[in-house]
């Protein structure tokens, strides 16, 4: 009969994964014992503390859905998606920054004439669109783009129960033109709260952290080839760009959004209040790389 202690343990939990076939299978699972062994040793972790720990990631998992993804949330509150993103993106090449996915990307949708209005009976301030995708110098012809970002209320459309039934708003995919360009009609987005009404809204109450995000676009470009690019464009000026609740704003991605006061819009509308435009240029690099998968898919796996 073999007796441990809080040492020889570890060392007998590693030994018992030694036969793992998969080397990097092995590697992750040593690093990841040897890190939460270390983690309980060093802080003495109480029997109620750890009760806690277990409790919590269980509520994490029960709040998922088909549309909701708590531990993405929780991943992004923690700083883990943003240094996965970073160990997986060390150099750039001039490509373009990423950021990360956030838990709102439900997968591609069929693609959207340019110049289309992607808020039609969204209430919003009118923001006009154009960007175009290169590879790092010349344009992207056929490279397809997914759009999607929150409403004026910071609910992205998955996020409501009409979703099912009405379908997709400010969200879409466009694909880029032969001068690598595409453009669409939206409204300005504004800064919004990540979900707080699970664990990971109780995790940043408890630790008087906000729960704040500053205002942005997300694209997902995927050009075959290339290294596919996940990032947002955030909105100058955004007083949350400093403290972003998943520490996901990097210098490059935040874009002047233009006021306009000109009585005529880009679609050719009588304006009835200022609108906006932002315009960016993606650089993507050859490549390849991880695409999410919808989260529709993952649920229903
Ligand atoms: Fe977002």
């Amino acid at each position: 009969m073999s007796q441990f202690n809080d040492r020889t343990l570890t060392e007998q939990v590693l030994e018992s994964f030694a036969n793992t076939p998969d080397p990097r299978r092995k590697t992750l699972i040593t690093e990841l014992v040897l890190s939460l062994h270390e983690f309980v040793r060093k802080t003495n972790l109480t029997f109620e503390e750890w009760d806690f720990a277990i409790d919590f990631l269980t509520r994490t998992g029960q709040k998922c859905t088909a549309t909701r993804q708590e531990f993405i949330l929780l991943s992004d509150v923690l700083g883990v998606s943003m240094l996965v993103d970073a160990v997986n993106h060390r150099s750039r090449d001039d490509a373009t920054e990423t950021t990360v996915l956030g838990p709102f990307y439900v997968g591609e949708h069929k693609p959207m004439p340019h110049g289309i209005d992607i808020s039609v009976g969204i209430p919003g301030k009118p923001m006009f669109v154009n960007a175009r995708v290169t590879s790092l110098n010349e344009p992207l012809a056929n490279v397809p783009v997914d759009v999607w970002h929150a409403d004026d209320e910071g609910f992205y459309d998955s996020q409501k129960p009409s979703y099912e039934t009405q379908g997709a708003s400010l969200r879409a995919r466009f694909i880029t033109d032969s001068d690598g360009q595409f453009s669409f009609r939206t409204i300005l987005p504004c800064s919004y709260p990540i979900p707080t009404d699970g664990p990971v809204g109780q995790l940043l109450a408890a630790t008087n952290r906000h729960p704040m995000r500053p205002a942005h676009v997300h694209f997902l470009v995927n050009a075959p080839g290339f290294e596919p690019l996940i990032t947002h464009v955030f909105v100058e000026g955004d007083e949350y760009l400093n403290s972003d609740a998943v520490f996901g704003v990097k210098d490059e991605l935040v874009s002047k959004v233009e006021r306009h006061d000109d009585p005529i819009m880009p679609d050719g509308s009588r304006a009835s209040e200022p609108w906006y435009a932002m315009s960016y240029e993606f650089r993507v690099r050859r490549g390849s790389g991880h695409v999410p998968q919808p989260l529709m898919a993952v649920a229903a796996e």
